[in-house]
């Protein structure tokens, strides 16, 4: 591995631009390559972020003999094919959330990237924020006993963008649910939900707002929800049977948390990022390759495929179906 890793990014839109700002924040992170659908796009995006080259096309990147670890910041529906150009060319890969449209599409992933020995990891970047790791170990000390419930929503309000197109696998639960469905996995300690349930409302295809709730072993329960056309307040909280933790908002980059205790806060410490928050998970992504590893311990693969188990069930219970799945 060279001093310094050289990254390639797939896709010049919104997240793209944070990852590469992100990145800027890694001495030994280079960002090298940028493979766009249009050349003017690729251009501009190498011009504005210092990456020594531009390709017209995924597959041109992708085979960049001068990569170590590419980066997929497309739409959901082009997270498997991406992620499987990347891999066959000998590359690590860490691919935006949701990791892919459904389990099958994810699993098909886990299994390339196994059998080809490369490097595969979800960039659900909320996981490797220092609050939220903080939470983690706060919960992993005892300190509000058993957790018995979490409670987080994730909704904003817009009409634009990828999030409200069908043909982008859009909607609520796939763009934004996953960060309240993280907050219940990491207050949970892991532990997949026994039952799964949940209401949507459907428009042009996909849904615009959910709610959602998961019964766990013990009686453990996660209350959730999501929503693209309607804002919610952002803080998450994670009920125990001594203590509760407040994730304060928004919870998917809180820099902050507090300890409560019978309606009195007993402990709150504030956990700033370094940075846009990008960087941490693509530190991760460096550390992991470092070491050799093929998959991140802090999200491992298997752990991506279930959450994708888990959205195939609500989707299922909703009956919604996007249009790459209607076979
Ligand atoms: N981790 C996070 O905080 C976070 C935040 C936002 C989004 N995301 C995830 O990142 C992915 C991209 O989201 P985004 O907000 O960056 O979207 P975006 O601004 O629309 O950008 C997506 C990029 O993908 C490429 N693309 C390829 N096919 C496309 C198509 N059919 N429609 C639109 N774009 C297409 C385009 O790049 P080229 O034209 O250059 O090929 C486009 O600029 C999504 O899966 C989303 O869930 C993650």
């Amino acid at each position: 591995m060279p001093d310094r890793i050289r990254w390639g990014i797939i896709g010049t839109g919104d997240i793209a631009k944070k990852f590469a700002r992100g990145l800027k924040e890694l001495p030994e992170a280079e960002l090298h390559a940028v493979g766009s659908r249009r050349r003017e796009s690729a251009d501009e995006f190498a011009k504005q972020f210092g990456a020594a080259r531009a390709y017209p096309s995924y597959q041109e990147l992708a085979h960049d003999p001068d990569l170590e670890v590419i980066y997929i910041a497309t739409p959901h529906q082009l997270h498997r094919e991406n992620s499987l150009i990347c891999l066959k060319a000998g590359k690590a890969v860490l691919c935006e959330k949701p990791f892919a449209v459904n389990a099958s599409e994810a699993q098909e992933m886990v299994h390339f990237a196994s059998r080809s020995r490369k490097f595969l990891m979800e960039a659900m970047w909320m996981r490797f924020l220092p609050a939220i790791r903080r939470a983690q170990e706060w919960i992993g000390e005892g300190k509000i006993g058993e957790t018995r419930l979490a409670q987080a929503s994730f909704g904003y309000r817009d009409s634009v963008g990828i999030a409200y197109d069908r043909e982008c696998a859009g909607g609520s639960l796939l763009d934004v649910g996953v960060y309240p469905i993280t907050l219940a996995d990491i207050a949970f300690g892991g532990e997949m939900p026994e039952r799964v349930t949940g209401f949507a409302h459907l428009s042009k295809g996909i849904d615009e707002q959910a709610a959602y709730v998961f019964g766990y072993r013990g009686g453990g329960l996660a209350v959730l929800s999501s929503a693209i056309k309607t804002r919610t307040p952002s803080d998450g909280w994670i009920m125990g049977t001594e203590a509760m933790i407040k994730i304060h908002a928004p919870f998917w980059k809180s820099q902050e948390l507090s300890l409560v205790k019978e309606n009195e806060v007993v402990l709150n410490e504030k956990h700033p990022m370094i940075g846009n928050g990008y960087n941490y998970e693509a530190a991760e992504v460096m550390r992991c390759l470092r070491e050799g590893r093929l998959e991140s311990p802090v999200i491992p693969l298997e752990k991506s495929v279930q959450i994708m188990q888990i959205l195939d069930e609500l989707r299922d219970q909703w009956g919604l179906v996007y249009p790459m799945e209607d076979s």
